[in-house]
């Protein structure tokens, strides 16, 4: 979509009547022939436009696709989400973001796919993307801290989506598992892949990659059992847009307090308390080893914190934690 066709669909979803031609006209500067190929091309865009002589053109129907014109409605913030770039398909919004944010993106500048082609999990995997059903997006961030700092921001970030989605269905029972999944029923719904350029004491930006499931009906036979959706567990579809503008909104208040806090404290308690592992005994894989313990909580540096089977205390950085049943 071009940039003018992009600003008269972002005129006609902020006014709730009709909207004149000659108003268009003379806001872009335009023909009314021009006008009218701009209406067309939204037209065949999917969008239901309205056009009476003598009144104009009105916005009768959405396409409930994340893009500029129906997110922008249910911003709050002030920066997340204000610049956003939709893509109908592209292979990784992470990497897009990171190309964007390494050419100058401001904070807050969001990439948003229909569809991903290749679209990356953490720990190598792949995550998949179909379209019209999910959301697949990036936020780039420049936080002014020492890189150290940043993995921190991937348990914020589930913090945001956790309170996004309790508020888009109240009775939706979902767990944060660290540092980066949400669960419902002890399945994936949401994942986060935070990928930064960074020296030791300067980050130059952060990407923060998110997917959430959410009208997607059934999954490949692989993920069946590990995998949902909010559409799965409700029942009924949710709005893509809506959800994108919640998490930004729910995320940009968490993040500004961070920077001004020097740890994790603040958002501890939420962590916890919607904490998949808290009091579980649990294995953490890493790459070459695995340790295994009862989770006592979260650190004010976003380390899972174990107890081990001899009493010992372990600061646990990073790796994919699973919960242990009573046989293994
Ligand atoms: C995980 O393994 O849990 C993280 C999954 C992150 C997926 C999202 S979808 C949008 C962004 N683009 C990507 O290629 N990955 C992230």
């Amino acid at each position: 979509m071009n940039d003018i066709t992009a600003h008269i669909l972002s005129r006609l979803t902020t006014v709730p009547d009709f909207l004149s031609g000659e108003s268009l006209c003379r806001e872009f500067r335009i023909t009314r022939s021009a006008v009218w190929k701009h209406i067309c091309l939204l037209r065949s865009d999917g969008y239901h436009i309205d056009a009476v002589t003598g009144r104009g053109y009105r916005l009768s129907g959405l396409t409930g696709r994340p893009v500029q014109a129906e997110v922008e409605p249910f911003l709050t913030g002030r920066r997340f989400g204000r610049n956003l770039a939709y893509h109908t398909v592209t292979a990784s919004t992470n990497i897009l973001a990171k190309a964007f944010a390494a050419e100058g993106a401001p904070e807050g500048s969001v990439v948003v796919a229909d569809s991903q082609s290749g679209g990356r999990g953490r720990m190598g995997r792949t995550w998949v993307s179909p379209p019209g059903v999910n959301l697949y997006f990036s936020l780039i961030l420049r936080p002014p801290v020492p890189s150290v700092r940043v993995p921190q921001l991937t348990l914020l970030v589930a913090v945001a989506i956790h309170q996004a989605l309790c508020k888009l269905s109240a009775d939706l029972v979902a767990m944060i598992k660290w540092p980066n999944d949400i669960l419902v029923n002890g399945k994936k719904l949401c994942g986060v892949l935070c990928e930064m350029q960074s020296e030791p004491d300067f980050t130059h930006f952060v990407v923060v990659g998110i997917g959430i499931n959410i009208n997607q009906s059934e999954f490949p036979a692989l993920l069946q059992d590990s995998a949902t959706s909010l559409f799965l567990e409700r029942g009924r579809l949710f709005s893509r847009p809506e959800l994108l503008a919640s998490v930004l909104n729910h995320f940009e208040p968490i993040y500004d307090e961070w920077l001004l806090e020097d740890d994790l404290s603040f958002i501890l308690p939420y962590l916890e308390a919607h904490s998949l592992l808290q009091s579980k005994e649990v294995t953490v894989d890493q790459l070459k080893r695995s340790m295994s313990g009862t989770v006592r909580g979260i650190s004010r540096g976003g380390e899972l914190m174990l107890e081990s089977a001899e009493g010992e205390a372990i600061l646990v950085s990073s790796g994919e934690a699973h919960l242990r049943t009573a046989l293994s």
